[in-house]
């Protein structure tokens, strides 16, 4: 099995600097982490990180959100693309706010507009600690590559969600489940990427039975469409 403490020790060295990240130490505010994960669910890093400064700066927190007209949210989200992601916002901020806060429970979080299961994973995992390992395309590559998994997506995807929930049997995960699903995602945007992975240099380079068996490269395999 791969090591979390192996994962985790080069987050620490070589984590991305990026805008919704709070400094290790710092308090972590789940308006900024939902509201990141919404702008991720269809939209590059690159082009996130301005967007995300100017929305912050025009709703700072999840109840200026809430009270904004509509056409204020749909004007500042102009460019990102899929109104129904805005209009989902715009509802949930009003329902955090109704309620007094983001619920720390995956549940909680899943009940709420617009928030499936990723986001509800990512947001109680990197907000709260909660113990939960979001499966975005990421993970499911480092996943697919890690189990040498050769049953192609979608019909892969239970399996690899199996698996990358399994990580959290780890108590160096469970001890800091934020940073090893931020751990994850770096992994597999830097290291473990699609085309041409540079496994000299992943951590998990010795448990990985796709680099193994020479393959890691081909996988995940996908199902012709
Ligand atoms: N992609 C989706 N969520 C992310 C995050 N929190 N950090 C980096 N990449 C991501």
């Amino acid at each position: 099995m791969p090591s979390a403490a192996d994962l985790l020790a080069w987050y620490d060295r070589h984590r991305r600097v990026l805008p919704w990240r709070a400094a290790p130490g710092q308090a972590r505010d789940p308006y900024r982490i939902w509201l990141s994960e919404v702008m991720l669910q269809q939209t590059t890093v690159a082009t996130v990180g301005p967007r995300y400064a100017r929305f912050l700066a025009r709703f700072p927190t999840v109840q200026t959100l809430a009270a904004a007209d509509w056409a204020e949210v749909a004007e500042e989200w102009a460019g990102l693309g899929y109104y129904a992601r805005a209009r989902n916002l715009h509802a949930c901020a009003q329902a955090v706010a109704a309620a007094g806060g983001f619920p720390r429970e995956p549940a909680g979080l899943e009940a709420l507009p617009g928030i499936g299961r990723y986001t509800a994973s990512a947001v109680a995992a990197i907000a709260f600690d909660a113990p939960m390992v979001p499966v975005d395309g990421n993970v499911e590559r480092v996943t697919a590559r890690l189990a040498a998994i050769e049953e192609p997506l979608p019909g892969a995807k239970p399996r690899l969600t199996e698996i990358a929930a399994g990580f959290m049997a780890d108590p160096a995960a469970r001890a800091r489940p934020g940073d090893f699903a931020q751990g994850l995602f770096d992994l597999g945007a830097t290291i473990c990427t699609p085309r041409n992975p540079a496994c000299a240099l992943c951590p998990w380079r010795a448990d990985c039975r796709a680099r193994q068996a020479g393959i890691a490269a081909e996988l995940p395999r996908k199902s012709p469409k």
